[in-house]
């Protein structure tokens, strides 16, 4: 009999079924067990009668341990007191493996020793339930620009240059030269962009981060858009549209995992377009009353983003930054070149920075002026100034860090939980 996932149950009411799985958890009483038995879409209660499954199978059951993997075949009952609302009466078991003792039992562990058993921590409900939402978000950004007609244009991972700033550069040797893995595909998105109008990528990313934060990877993935002929508010439009579209997304089919993670989901709900813009300088001006010293021309930190984001129910844009803290290509604003035409999206909830982009440098005096301030090197920019000097365009873009949405949108403290397999301050291990 082909198997079929616990998360499909409801139109299998009355029928008998296979599930394949993994033991979660096991009762008895008497001459009944109960296995709870996890498929990866879901949980279920298979009942086991002894009288009615015979004095082997019943055994069989009993020896299973959790982790033990099993193929169970049953009627499928709705049953609104179990977990998921659905039970199994047993008619078959087929153990596959008996598990060792488990080391993650359904006891409270400490964080430290449930990171170094990651590849087994991943099978709890919650972490399962937080990868499935990060899976449904990528989906929906895909999408979202697969139905606006941009281009997927995959940049390269190995890199001869620094697009944001050396200080976390990853360092390779490329046959005896130097290379770096890549902090953003945005200089290489541009000249795609110049090619194709509107493109995206959608790949990990790489940065030495030197602090052990709730927020920074050493290796996150970000999706990046670019496009010909937008300014920074067709820019920052089309962010928000692809905010609420992703939201939409993961309300509408994340439910379940979403009351798994006790997400206050009125608050994802209640976030409407357009998003609040404020510049920079009113950003500071917040801080100030809100008690911050705080100079105009420094960086925001962590805390400077949650007091911003506080004030408002939504993402929050804060456009036109002090050129001095900003990247070399960002395009200067003609009306107070103190400032660049860059904005950050600041999540809502204090989850910070989601979102970096703005408008780029477009003449080449101007970019070779700042490659050289910034003390990078000429001939690996070569190429890129050439997208100045064929044919130039006004042109934006962005990029979107997934771990931190997923962080916002599960609303989960630490960024550990929001990818598989996280690398961060010196931990690689598993
Ligand atoms: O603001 P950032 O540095 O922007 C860029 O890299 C641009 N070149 C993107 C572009 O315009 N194409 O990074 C963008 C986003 C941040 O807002 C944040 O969400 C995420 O990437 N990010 C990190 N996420 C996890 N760990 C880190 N160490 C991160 N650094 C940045």
């Amino acid at each position: 009999m082909e198997a079929v996932l616990i998360k499909n149950f409801a139109q299998h009411i009355g029928k008998e079924v296979t599930v394949q799985g993994w033991l979660y958890n096991k009762r008895s009483s008497g001459k009944i067990l109960f296995l709870i038995v996890r498929d990866g879409s879901g949980l279920v209660q298979g009942v086991l009668v002894k009288q009615e499954i015979g004095e082997d199978l019943f055994a069989l059951g009993k020896q299973l341990t959790q982790e033990s993997s099993v193929r169970l075949t049953g009627i499928v009952k709705e049953e609104p007191r179990s977990v998921g609302g659905y039970e199994m009466q047993i008619t078959g078991l087929e153990v596959i493996c008996i598990a060792e003792e488990y080391p993650i039992t359904h006891k409270e562990h400490g964080v430290d020793f449930l990171a170094d058993r990651r590849h087994l921590w991943i099978r709890a409900p919650r972490q399962m339930a937080i990868l499935r939402i990060r899976s449904e978000i990528e989906h929906a950004l895909r999408q979202f620009f697969y139905e606006r007609d941009f281009v997927l244009a995959d940049a390269p991972i190995m890199t001869p240059a620094a697009c944001e700033g050396t200080t976390t550069l990853f360092e390779l040797d490329y046959h005896g030269e130097k290379a770096y893995l890549s902090q953003s595909g945005q200089l290489y998105n541009e000249a795609t962009a110049m090619a194709l109008g509107r493109i995206y990528c959608f790949g990990p990313t790489f940065r030495a981060e030197k602090s052990k934060t709730r927020r920074h990877l050493m290796e996150f993935w970000m999706i990046e858009a670019e496009m010909a002929y937008l300014d920074m508010n067709d820019n920052m439009q089309l962010q928000e549209e692809m905010i609420t579209y992703v939201i939409q997304r993961v309300v509408d089919r994340c439910a379940r995992e979403l009351k798994i993670l006790d997400r206050d989901v009125e608050k994802l709900k209640a976030i409407k377009l357009p998003f609040p813009r404020i510049s920079y300088t009113e950003a500071v001006e917040i801080l100030k009353q809100a008690g911050e010293e705080f100079v105009w021309g420094d960086d925001f930190g962590a805390p400077h983003e949650t007091i911003i984001s506080s004030h408002f129910n939504a993402p929050v844009f804060v456009h036109r930054y002090p050129t001095e803290i900003k990247a070399f290509y960002m395009k200067p604003d003609p009306e107070d070149p103190r400032v660049v035409l860059g904005a950050d999206l600041l999540a809502p909830e204090g989850y910070g920075e989601i979102i970096g982009g703005g408008q780029r440098i477009d003449d080449l005096a101007l970019l070779q002026a700042r490659i050289a301030e910034h003390k990078l090197p000429e001939e690996a920019f070569a190429w890129y100034l050439d997208l100045r000097r064929y044919g130039s365009v006004p042109h934006s873009g962005f990029g979107l860090g997934l771990e931190r949405t997923v962080a916002w949108l599960c609303g989960l403290e630490h960024i550990r939980e929001t990818i598989p397999f996280p690398r961060m301050l010196h931990k690689m291990y598993p």
